[in-house]
């Protein structure tokens, strides 16, 4: 689609109504994962208030990494065409960085640190880099550990605590129910972002991180750890075998067929397994935290989507009214209910309407709060290429651990050195 023709033709036909004079259109980007027909029911009662504002939803994107890209495209060449632009939580230092993002402080004025107050501090944390707000924070999101609430019954088995006990309950109900399309756990594999947690949340659980003073570590047993998980459960035939090709919104639509028992995923999977017309699953699934190590310590990736002002925006103020509301408890409190959306107001976790609708946020929100961010720098980028392409050829049979920890290594010491 040539979005430039597409901006002359409505520009055209407005004129020809003769509104042009007093309507300001405001496009905004966003993946097909965040739900881009609830931001259109949002997008719908911003207008009812505020006269002379249209907003435009254009939907790209089916992965992270491929809304960047394309984001990528149309940022580089300065293009005016997006005013407002949803960006994952690990990237507001790099557009700060690349200059892509118009900081906010100046439209918040008085109200900065008010507005900043309001939200989980983690989200403060993502958005302000070096001082400046590059973003405000849409949604919250962590990873959780879906189940097959029916079938753990069914095998009285309660939800795992513990990586051994869930790889012991997926083998007891695979044998037990005979059906060829049931797998046991899935959680990203194919070189997407996702497949950074994959790596990240079993490194964490045992205490480790990928840094450690500001310098890499990845020279411990610890950094084995995720790699031994991951291949032992592939061996014990729980893993799925694909599941190097397996990508974040794969697992929700594997979930929803009724092919999986155990999931590592994010909040909006909930909603659309619980609501989606051709859901197998629905009142059948269970979200817990994830399991722990051994070492009893559990550990979850920190998620979620930020508005973003595009520096290169002809209406910055306007954009930024409109992010204001979209990072709005009200709208929070929308989004959690029609789309299992987690809120980055400690408030709205406590809302009765909100819990009606999700009842695992009783205990979701202290687990947002704990759940650790991916590593903030820059150059997240290659931090995040490096994991992922590492983790998925482990995944696939391609590296063994040595040579993909080696090659980590050797990718990740120029950036933490
Ligand atoms: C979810 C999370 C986001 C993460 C992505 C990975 O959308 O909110 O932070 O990077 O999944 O697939």
């Amino acid at each position: 689609m040539n979005i430039k023709k597409l901006v002359l033709a409505a520009t055209l036909a407005s004129i020809a109504a003769g509104t042009a004079w007093s309507q300001t259109t405001l496009r905004i980007f966003t993946g097909g994962q965040q739900r881009p027909d609830v931001m259109r029911k949002i997008a719908d009662e911003y207008e009812k208030r505020t006269p002379g504002v249209k907003i435009a939803v254009e939907v790209g994107g089916a992965t992270s990494d491929a809304q960047q890209q394309y984001l990528n495209t149309v940022l580089t060449s300065k293009d005016s065409v997006l005013d407002v632009v949803l960006i994952d939580v690990i990237r507001p230092a790099q557009w700060a960085a690349a200059g892509w993002a118009e900081p906010l402080d100046a439209y918040l004025g008085a109200d900065r640190q008010k507005v900043l107050s309001q939200y989980m501090k983690a989200y403060v944390d993502a958005n302000v880099v070096n001082g400046k707000v590059i973003s405000l924070p849409y949604f919250a999101d962590a990873q959780f550990l879906y189940y097959r609430k029916d079938l753990l019954e069914k095998y009285k088995r309660s939800a795992p605590k513990t990586w051994d006990d869930l790889m012991e309950t997926a083998q007891i109900i695979m044998q037990g129910e005979k059906n060829q399309n049931l797998r046991g756990f899935e959680t990203a594999g194919a070189p997407i972002e996702g497949t950074v947690c994959t790596y990240l949340v079993p490194l964490w659980g045992e205490g480790s991180d990928i840094t450690k003073n500001g310098k890499l570590n990845l020279d411990t047993p610890e950094a084995r750890a995720p790699f031994q998980l991951m291949g032992r459960l592939k061996q014990s035939g729980v893993l799925s075998p694909n599941v190097g090709e397996i990508a974040t919104d794969r697992i929700r639509i594997n979930m929803q067929a009724g092919n999986l028992i155990f999931a590592q995923t994010w909040g909006y999977v909930w909603n659309r397994s619980q609501n989606d017309a051709d859901s197998q699953v629905k009142g059948k699934i269970g979200v817990a935290v994830l399991p722990s190590s051994k070492t009893g310590k559990g550990a979850t990736c920190i998620g979620g989507w930020q508005l973003a002002v595009s520096a290169f925006s002809k209406n910055k103020a306007e954009a930024a009214k409109f992010v204001r509301y979209l990072s709005s408890p009200e709208v929070s409190k929308m989004q959690a209910i029609a789309a299992s959306h987690l809120p980055v107001f400690p408030s709205v976790y406590k809302d009765k309407e909100v819990l009606a609708a999700n009842p695992w946020f009783e205990f979701a929100g202290p687990i947002v709060e704990t759940a650790k961010a991916r590593p903030v720098t820059p150059r997240y980028q290659e931090v995040s290429d490096t994991i992922r392409s590492n983790m998925n050829a482990y995944l696939s049979g391609t590296k063994t651990t040595d040579v993909a920890l080696g090659d980590m290594q050797k990718r990740l010491s120029p950036v933490f050195k």
